[in-house]
């Protein structure tokens, strides 16, 4: 009821573009019951017209701060909603085609939720910055559950800010810095796994991505309770990415199992550390840090779900990434030969200094950031973002209402042709002039936008160091395409017959 009624002088505004367009047509085509219109002398007809026309513009005008307006856009059926239409296309087609029908706003059903989808960039930073305490985010109960409900995703207002400071603190460049050689080492003792065979970069780069975010977690050092964890964690993933059905041997019902061992681990972790008074490095030994201030207490359960939140948020999001990187510079063998020549130049500095990778090297890596710049903008891995509206919010000339979920689509603000002409073309040489503001938001912006893209860029950079100036790579099958898990990433994760390079003397 309550959505028919708004939706009325949207209805009214389109039945009345057709007559405009058409007008003479309709007037020749008018039929019995119009007669009587006809009968009136051309002048006096379309004064009728015109002022039916601006008493029905009154009326939309009277109506609107009165009603207000949602934001144009098909509902589909009540509770189906689109969400079926959503499973069957992909969903960056199913939000592009109605994009271009309705505009950068407009509503729609997903997942049984009235939603209101935004591909504007000052639309998007008004949800995101400007009235962010307006929109909070909004995840489904059974992810929230399986993370765990005190990770810094969920929270909001104070709360969230003091949190975030503490997680922000980890992953600084002044903290990461110190860690450039663990992470080298990483690489050095994964890429010569794959040397000669056929890997699937997706799983590899997972493997790299899930041990650079222990060490982000926990600090160097490896102790008893690390394998555990992992384990644990690929159970946890398994159920995260399934169907929340909670029935014996369902991945869900096993990943709710992991979750719980997961918590145990970690609390026998958290103990040991504050027994041996060594808080030790990472975010545990920052949250530990700062159990012992008064002003900032954490519980143990806060600080178990805000590790498993940040190993979660750090390593399939940047095992996507990179995965694309190694597509995008296997397809343009030119891009690929500028980049080798900018890591060799880097190798050949090394050597020279007889010294190990540094920060300020990877400081030094124009060209192959550029590349990380694009890729992260062309693959667009986290599409779009979820907000809800805490209460009935009007918004560039609409209503949300309460409870609406907000969805700001980063992939369709970093694919339009006004900010990135040709977007569709891998090009890092846009990157050579700063994007127009807004537009660019791979990690996020605003309050919650993501604490380690710092992190991720540098593990990305350190990988590509070591494996441009050591290997070479080739893609195997010749099927383009993308596949959904849940991140979009190429076809079959990437199978990659990587092998040494033959190398010129430095
Ligand atoms: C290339 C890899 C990554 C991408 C593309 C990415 C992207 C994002 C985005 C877009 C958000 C904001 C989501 C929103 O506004 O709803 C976010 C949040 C977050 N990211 Fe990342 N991220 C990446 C890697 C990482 C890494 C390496 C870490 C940690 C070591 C991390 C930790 C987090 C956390 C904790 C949040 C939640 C922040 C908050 O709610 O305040 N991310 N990320
Ligand atoms: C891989 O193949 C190259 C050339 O055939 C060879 O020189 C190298 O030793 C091989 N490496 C491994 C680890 O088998
Ligand atoms: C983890 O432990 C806390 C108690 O400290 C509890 O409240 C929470 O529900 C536990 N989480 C899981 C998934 O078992």
């Amino acid at each position: 009821m309550h959505s028919i009624i708004h939706n009325l002088p949207a209805r009214v505004s389109l039945c009345l573009t057709p007559l405009l367009l058409s007008n003479t047509a309709t007037m020749q085509s008018f039929s019995a019951p119009s007669v009587s219109l006809l009968l009136l002398p051309l002048p006096l007809l379309l004064l009728v017209l015109f002022s039916s026309l601006l008493l029905l513009l009154f009326l939309q005008w009277r109506h609107d701060p009165v009603d207000k307006r949602l934001p144009p856009g098909s509902m589909g059926w009540p509770y189906i909603g689109e969400t079926l239409k959503h499973y069957t296309e992909n969903p960056n087609s199913f939000f592009s085609i109605r994009q271009k029908r309705y505009g950068d706003i407009f509503k729609t059903h997903i997942l049984g939720c009235p939603c209101v989808i935004i591909s504007s960039p000052e639309a998007a930073r008004i949800v995101l910055v400007t009235r962010a305490h307006l929109f909070k985010p909004t995840y489904p109960p059974s992810k929230e559950k399986m993370i765990g409900p005190e990770a810094l995703f969920f929270q909001q207002g104070a709360h969230h800010a003091r949190l975030k400071k503490l997680v922000q603190a980890s992953l600084l460049p002044s903290a990461i810095r110190e860690s450039v050689s663990e992470i080298e080492q990483i690489v050095l003792k994964l890429l010569p796994t794959w040397e000669n065979s056929t890997v699937t970069t997706l799983q590899e780069m997972k493997r790299y991505a899930f041990d650079v975010a222990m060490i982000s977690a926990f600090g160097d050092g490896w102790c008893l309770e690390m394998e555990g964890i992992k384990n644990l964690y690929q159970c946890l993933e398994k159920g995260y990415n399934s169907m929340p059905l909670d029935l014996p041997g369902t991945p869900f019902r096993k990943a709710m199992k992991a979750r719980k061992l997961l918590n145990e681990t970690l609390r026998r972790l958290i103990e040991k550390r504050r027994e041996s008074r060594k808080q030790g490095g990472g975010l545990l030994g920052a949250l530990l840090g700062a159990k012992d201030h008064k002003l900032s207490h954490l519980s143990d359960s806060e600080i178990a779900d805000n590790i498993i939140g940040v190993i979660f948020a750090a390593h399939d999001t940047t095992a996507s990434v990179l995965t694309w990187v190694l597509k995008y510079l296997h397809d343009n063998g030119e891009l690929l030969e500028a980049v080798m020549k900018e890591q060799e130049g880097i190798q050949r500095r090394i050597v020279e200094g007889n010294r190990e990778l540094t920060w300020d090297d990877t400081r030094h890596m124009p060209l192959t950031s550029r590349v990380i710049q694009e890729t992260l903008r062309t693959a667009s891995i986290l599409s779009f973002t979820f907000r809800e509206a805490v209460e009935d919010v009007e918004f560039e000339g609409y209503i949300i209402p309460k409870g609406w979920k907000v969805l700001p689509l980063f992939r369709s603000i970093h694919h339009c042709a006004d900010f990135f002409p040709q977007p569709e073309k891998f090009d890092p040489s846009r990157f050579e002039v700063p994007p127009r503001p807004n537009t660019y938001m791979p990690f996020g912006i605003g309050v919650h936008s993501c604490p380690g893209s710092e992190l991720a860029k540098l593990e990305m950079l350190v990988l590509l160091h070591h494996l441009t100036t050591t290997y070479r790579w080739k893609v195997v099958g010749d099927e383009d395409g993308i596949q959904y898990g849940p991140f979009p990433v190429p076809k079959r994760g990437l199978p990659l017959k990587v092998t040494p390079r033959n190398k010129k003397a430095i």
